[in-house]
């Protein structure tokens, strides 16, 4: 796995909000077919992180690489056309309409619509939840369901990289598990994934690699048993169960 190439790849990043500069430096590498985890406390920057992949915030200085070309440059809607989707921090899918609609929206990019129809079907098998939801507005879903909407939403466009925020927040306990198991599925499946999570040492358990992100710099990097048996990431982000 070590060598497989990089599908991604941050080389001395910085960006922000205007005046506000958030990511300081940041160089890092994704490889092909990994999960790979991004821990930080509240304000680190890892939402902005992927923002800034996906390019909804415009890195102010350094280059960003996707399966080795440059993309620093690149709207949203470009990132959704090379095969990165994102999954933002809360619900953002559209409420009064129906999973089915949400799906269907999740494809504005593919005029394939009998191919549409069928991924629909497809990721209605995978999750019966969405089978039995299909036709209820979204707004009338809980929030662990809701979040299994907008994961099968970004998955409408078969993404190679996938970046997700904080997808277990808010959840219940057995939707945490439920949550993690699909994102793992959908990495088997063939699809690399940047796992942005509060929950740090569920994430590593399932995560290749991690990164530790403080005031807008990797701290620390490493694999996950390396990551879980340093005392300052310990103390700071695994330490309480
Ligand atoms: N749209 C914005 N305009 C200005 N500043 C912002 C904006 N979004 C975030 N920030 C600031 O950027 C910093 C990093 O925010 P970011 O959302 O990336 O943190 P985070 O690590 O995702 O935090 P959390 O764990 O709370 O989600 C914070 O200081 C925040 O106040
Ligand atoms: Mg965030």
């Amino acid at each position: 796995m070590a060598s497989e190439p990089l599908i991604l790849e941050l080389r001395n990043v910085f960006s922000g909000y205007g005046e506000i500069e958030v990511l300081k430096d940041v160089s890092l590498g994704v490889r092909k077919g990994q999960i790979v985890s991004v821990i930080g406390a509240n304000g680190a920057g890892k939402s902005t992180l992927l923002k800034t992949i996906f390019g909804i915030v415009q890195p102010t200085a350094g280059q960003i690489l996707f399966d080795g070309k440059d993309i620093t440059k690149r709207s949203p809607l470009e990132a959704l056309k090379i095969g990165i989707s994102y999954v933002p921090e809360g619900r953002t899918n559209f409420p009064a309409m129906t999973v089915q609609e949400n799906l269907e929206m999740g494809a504005f990019i593919r005029d394939d619509t009998r191919a549409v129809a069928e991924e629909i079907d497809a990721l209605c098998r995978r999750f019966p939840i969405l089978q039995e939801k299909r036709h209820t507005s979204v707004g009338n879903l809980s929030g662990g369901q809701q979040q299994m909407v907008e994961i099968a939403i970004a998955l409408m466009l078969r993404p190679k990289l996938m970046l997700v925020d904080e997808p277990t927040l808010g959840l219940a306990p057995i939707l945490v598990k439920e949550v993690f198991r699909i994102i793992q599925e959908i990495n088997q499946s063939g699809t690399t994934v940047v796992l942005v999570e509060q929950n740090a040492r569920r994430a590593l358990e399932i995560s290749d690699y991690g990164f530790v992100l403080e005031l807008g710099a990797i701290r620390f990097q490493g694999e996950p048993e390396v990551l879980m048996h340093n005392t300052e990431v310990y103390e700071a982000y695994l330490g309480s169960r």
